[in-house]
């Protein structure tokens, strides 16, 4: 694993533009809108002609778009996977034409390695523990049992497998916490209300005391329909959320949510310069992973003063 920061000097670039096939897996939240956009504005940046498909959260329409870069004859593919399984097939055209693919944000389950050049991305896994950790420390003075609902993201998809990995791996030892609902709400703000409201239609007894959101978007839909249960958000019912965008920054200074782990979208000055290293044939690292933080209501409003997305 290759820490960032690394940027050596780029001093043999070729003369002919790149061209970059990106197909980006959706648009299903803020944290998917600052990273396409990343990926455009560093790309005019570097001069990479990018040639974008957004797969609207289709593993079948990633496939179509890799194969329109194929005929192409793109320089390189980066795909931002929907889900983890299914990448063999494909990747194994990709390589029999010849182009290297990069791996960007989420993973892809294969047993050949030799399928893509690199995974630049988050550590999904240590984000969960970081949520998990926060819980714990936060929770430490309560008797038990604590009771904890779970947002899911999209099922199969990296980022849900590692952040519920991580905080259930972290949580297991002690058995004061326990998660007593679990739906997926596919990373959106309006599935993230529906679920919510879903769970506290349960008798009173079984509404949680934690909730802890795959990401923003899913936090910020159940702290309205927290609140349209008449519950405070952050007091009643304490909400760990992953990403780090604004508007999550923003509803932690008003202290509806406690505690938001960061997932930095902003890959797109690094997938080009992996881009560009691949093009002038350097070496990559196999994976790539940005630092990542976590913010809690004390820190957020140093945080928000330069927010990026
Ligand atoms: O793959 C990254 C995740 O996908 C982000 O946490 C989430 O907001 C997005 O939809």
């Amino acid at each position: 694993t290759q820490q960032l920061g690394w940027i050596p000097p780029l001093d043999d670039s070729p003369t002919d533009p790149i061209v970059l096939g990106f197909s980006q897996l959706g648009s299903e939240s803020n944290w998917r809108n600052a990273n396409t956009l990343s990926i455009v504005d560093a790309a005019k940046e570097s001069g990479i002609t990018l040639i974008m498909e957004n797969a609207e959260q289709s593993q079948e329409k990633q496939f179509e778009a890799i194969r329109s870069f194929i005929r192409k004859k793109v320089d390189v593919i980066a795909i931002a996977p929907v889900v983890q399984k299914g990448w063999e097939p494909i990747l194994q055209e990709v390589k029999k034409a010849g182009i290297p693919v990069i791996v960007l944000d989420r993973s892809v389950n294969v047993d050949d390695g030799s399928l893509y050049v690199t995974f630049i991305g988050s550590d999904f896994y240590e984000e969960g523990v970081k949520a998990a950790k926060y819980m714990l420390d936060k929770m430490r003075h309560l008797p038990g049992p604590v009771t904890i609902a779970e947002l899911e993201g999209t099922i199969g998809s990296t980022p849900s497998i590692d952040r519920g990995r991580g905080f259930r791996d972290t949580i297991k030892a002690n058995s004061r916490f326990q998660i007593t609902q679990i739906l997926p709400a596919n990373f959106t703000e309006v599935q993230g209300r529906a679920v919510m409201k879903a769970f506290l239609e349960k008798p009173r007894e079984e509404w949680p005391q934690v909730l802890y959101s795959h990401n923003d978007d899913m936090a910020l839909g159940a702290v309205e329909a927290i609140e349209e249960a008449g519950l405070t958000p952050g007091q009643d019912i304490i909400i760990i959320s992953i990403d780090g965008t604004r508007r999550a920054v923003d509803s932690m200074i008003q202290g509806k949510i406690n505690a938001v782990v960061e997932c930095n979208p902003l890959l797109g000055p690094l997938l080009m310069q992996a881009t560009k290293e691949i093009m002038t044939g350097r070496t990559l690292p196999k994976r790539m992973v940005p630092p990542e933080d976590i913010f809690t209501q004390e820190t957020a409003a140093v945080e928000a003063q330069d927010r990026k997305y």
